[in-house]
């Protein structure tokens, strides 16, 4: 937008991912894997979180540095207490014109309604299969799928948009595609299929494991043929395509195959306020040292101003064969 920071490529700064928790009542082993995130993991403490309004006054600033799309993220973000007050600390700061949430759905039901009254657009589930035994496997829980299909229901219910978001890994849910693409299309729901990433290093990614977008796209076309839908705004990271009975659109989101890096103008701050400009950096930049150290507004802009300005991540497009090389930022810390 005008006004927007620029970074090194010339990218603008319009999309900020802000993640509010690192903990997740779910154990999905291509994210916090059971051996690594149980019992004994020491999660953040309640006071290293960057409280509402320390949240709220960076979202001000990023506004004025171009951002007008926010996304709240996690962990799961409802487990962070009282995170519709935050949804509408955030919809009074003006000027955003999306105001999303990442979430894995089970609390929904509980929370869908005043999320949407408090100033919530819209959320985006994650779903990775639609039988109970994949389900479980996948995401590590005793929780029953119908426990995320109930959260779908209420979001909806709600009048807040819904997507639904299926990390595809070979072998372990690839044979539900289908099942699932059959199911948004009754449902009349936005699915995106997302190539599995290397993000963080402790999920043991291998390049096998990818089931490319040019695959996950000949197999729904198979059943209902496909047209590709030009994208609607810039910076887009799903591809999309139409039905061409009309039966709707699905997205497939080829970050593997087909990186997205030259479009980028997302920003994230992780729930600790570490700035990361990109989803694979191995270090972030510490906004709260400067939000506690009594640092004036446009003290806080002139930083992001800086830490934008010298941005030229593109790790996605710099991926070769077997992955990312070097250390990264967990999944779980930083929301995706
Ligand atoms: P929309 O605004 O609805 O398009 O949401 P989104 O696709 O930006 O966000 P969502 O949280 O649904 O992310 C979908 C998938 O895309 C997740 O697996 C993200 O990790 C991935 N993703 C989002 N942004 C980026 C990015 O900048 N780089 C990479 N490599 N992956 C991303
Ligand atoms: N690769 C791709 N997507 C992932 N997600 C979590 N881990 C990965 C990964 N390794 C997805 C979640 C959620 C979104 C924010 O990121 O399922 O939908
Ligand atoms: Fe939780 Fe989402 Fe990670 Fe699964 S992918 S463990 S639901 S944060
Ligand atoms: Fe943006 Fe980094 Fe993802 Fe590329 S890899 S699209 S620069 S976040």
């Amino acid at each position: 937008g005008a006004g927007a920071l620029l970074d090194r490529l010339g990218r603008p700064l319009t999309d900020l991912r802000i993640s509010v928790t690192d903990r997740c009542n779910f154990r999905c082993r291509y994210c916090m894997p059971r051996e690594l995130f149980g019992a004994d993991h020491a999660f953040l403490a309640r006071s290293e979180l960057l409280t509402f309004e320390e949240i709220a006054r960076l979202a001000g600033v990023f506004r004025r540095g171009g951002v007008r799309k926010l996304r709240l993220t996690g962990g799961e973000p409802l487990l962070r207490g009282g995170l519709p007050d935050l949804v509408a600390m955030l919809a009074a700061v003006g000027g955003i014109e999306d105001l999303a949430m990442t979430s894995n759905g089970v609390l929904l039901p509980k929370f869908a309604e005043v999320l949407a009254r408090n100033g919530l657009h819209r959320v985006t589930v994650s779903l990775d299969a639609l039988d109970e035994q994949t389900f479980r496997a996948m995401a590590d829980t005793p929780l029953p799928l119908s426990a995320v299909l109930d959260g779908i229901a209420a979001a909806r219910q709600a009048g807040l948009g819904v997507k639904v978001n299926t990390v595809v890994q070979r072998g372990v849910n690839d044979h539900q595609i289908e099942d699932l693409a059959a199911w948004a299309r009754g449902e009349g729901v936005a699915l995106r299929f997302i190539e599995y990433m290397d993000v963080g290093t402790t999920n043991g990614w291998v390049r096998d494991k990818v089931v490319p977008a040019c695959e996950v796209r000949a197999r729904i076309d198979a059943l209902w043929p496909l047209e590709e839908v030009p994208p609607g705004v810039v910076g887009e990271v799903a591809t999309r395509f139409r039905y061409r009975d009309g039966g709707g659109e699905i997205g497939i989101i080829a970050s593997v195959t087909k990186p997205f890096c030259r479009t980028c103008t997302r920003a994230r701050i992780s729930a600790t306020g570490e700035l990361f400009t990109c989803l694979f950096a191995a270090t972030g930049h510490d906004l709260r040292a400067l939000v506690r150290g009594g640092r004036t507004d446009e003290e806080l802009h002139a930083a992001l101003a800086r830490h934008w300005g010298g941005r030229a991540d593109r790790a996605s497009e710099l991926r070769g064969e077997h992955g990312l090389r070097g250390p990264r930022v967990e999944m779980s810390y930083i929301g995706g």
